[in-house]
């Protein structure tokens, strides 16, 4: 299985950097897709905890190299200090860390759009996490971004700020109202960073193209989650990137054809950040322990998650989306003192019964969640590593979710350490 692909089937938090920390053990290669430094993934290793948001979790893995594809938006202050605060706990970035000249660079004018952008009175606000996302996506696409590669080409790189901040200018004078931006204030921050950076950029398609020559084993670490996609999830409310599985051909340049496995990670619950339809959201007693318990504060922004009861539609659509072939379930034991638990089924939209997700997001936000209900098991599954560990009741809860999401659960994930996990 050379390429190894895992995604988020939720709106996020899934705990994806545990699973990738778990799965690169016998990968040569870990390689982030999409998304930038929105992302945030805690893993706790030898009660050490890390919180990584650019950097693939596969760094915490000694002799693994990481790569981050042409498919991510880098803010190189931001990774920098990531590399020097994972340096400080012992783990070392240098000569294998790469980062693709093709991904585009995050600048703080960036930033200071994405938050003026959702400060406007007119306009919804989609909650993003302020790091400047969608302004850096939004400019590769218009084609006026700056890419790592114009950092060697001191005329290219002038050029494209110049115009670039006179674009920025123009919306910030007469959209935003906020102050301007200068080009030389840009540049000088450009040359402040860059001896930080470029060291680390590399040309992260070759070697790709030489491991999978090689047949060594390469993961590909999906950020946010399927319904965050910006083409498949719940537009507008969705991060600016291709979340899916399909991401990692944009993103990293690896082909279709050699991807060989999906792995999807889903929590036995849901949580969402942010604004956006959420069917199953829990405004009560049992919404507040599910938070409280799951410690569900965003790693990014600290803000408190909304959380809610597994959506078994949500669970099906990322299946067939992303084609996932195996589910790591996370943070089971989140659920060892709710007496009753309820899983999504259907929707009610208009007195209809809905089985699929919509494909309009005006559907989903009108959609009412119709529930399976099931017993809680009450006891201790925190902390076990094996099935004959778990109380019955979540075992058929495990079951349960694996029926009607549409396929096996191989990993169960009990805790936040690397060893709390059950795998099958
Ligand atoms: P952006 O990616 O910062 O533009 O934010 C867009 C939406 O995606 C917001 O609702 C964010 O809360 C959400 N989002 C972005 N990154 C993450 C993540 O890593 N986990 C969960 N939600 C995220």
């Amino acid at each position: 299985m050379p390429v190894t692909v895992l995604v988020g089937m939720q709106w996020g938090d899934e705990g994806k950097g545990k699973v990738v920390d778990l799965l690169s053990e016998n990968k040569s290669i870990v390689a982030r897709y999409q998304g930038g430094a929105n992302a945030g993934h805690t893993v706790v290793v030898s009660g050490k905890q890390f919180v990584l948001h650019l950097i693939p979790s596969g760094i915490l893995r000694e002799g693994k190299t990481c790569l981050i594809g042409s498919g991510v938006v880098v803010d190189p202050s931001s990774l920098i200090d990531e590399i020097e605060e994972i340096k400080k706990m012992g783990v070392n970035a240098e000569g294998r860390l790469f980062i693709s000249p093709r991904a585009h660079c995050i600048l703080p004018i960036h930033r200071t759009q994405d938050v003026a952008n959702e400060n406007r009175k007119t306009q919804k606000k989609i909650g993003t996490t302020g790091k400047g996302i969608g302004p850096a996506y939004s400019d590769k696409t218009s084609r006026t971004g700056i890419p790592f590669s114009f950092f060697n080409d001191r005329e290219k790189l002038v050029s494209a700020v110049t115009a670039l901040v006179e674009r920025k200018n123009c919306l910030m004078e007469h959209l935003y109202g906020g102050e301007r931006f200068d080009a030389t204030e840009v540049l000088a921050y450009i040359d402040s960073i860059a001896p930080k950076i470029m060291p680390y950029i590399a040309d992260t398609r070759e070697k790709l193209r030489i491991a999978m020559e090689n047949g060594e084993e390469i993961l590909c670490e999906g950020a946010q989650g399927t319904m965050l996609d910006i083409d498949h999830g719940s537009y507008p409310y969705v991060t600016s990137s291709n979340t899916i599985s399909g991401g990692v051909s944009t993103g990293l340049g690896i082909s279709p054809r050699n991807v060989d496995k999906v792995i999807g990670v889903i929590k036995a619950y849901t949580t969402r950040v942010g604004e956006g339809p959420f069917p199953t959201e829990l405004h009560d007693e049992t919404g507040q322990k599910i938070q409280d318990e799951g410690g569900e504060f965003g790693a990014t922004t600290g803000r408190a998650r909304r959380c809610g009861w597994f959506d078994a539609l949500v669970a099906r659509y990322a299946v067939e989306i992303n084609g996932v072939d195996e589910i790591v379930l996370t943070k089971l034991d989140v659920l060892d003192k709710i007496e009753k638990l309820k899983v999504c089924v259907a929707y009610e939209v208009d007195g209809k019964r809905v089985e699929r997700i919509p494909d309009d997001t005006s559907i989903l936000e009108r959609a009412k969640p119709i529930y399976h209900e099931i017993d809680g098991w009450n006891s201790k599954s925190a902390g076990a590593t094996s099935m004959d560990e778990l109380p019955e009741k979540a075992k058929e809860y495990i079951k349960y979710l694996e029926e009607v999401s549409g396929a096996p659960i191989t990993i169960i994930s009990t805790g936040k350490g690397r060893e709390a996990a059950i795998i099958l």
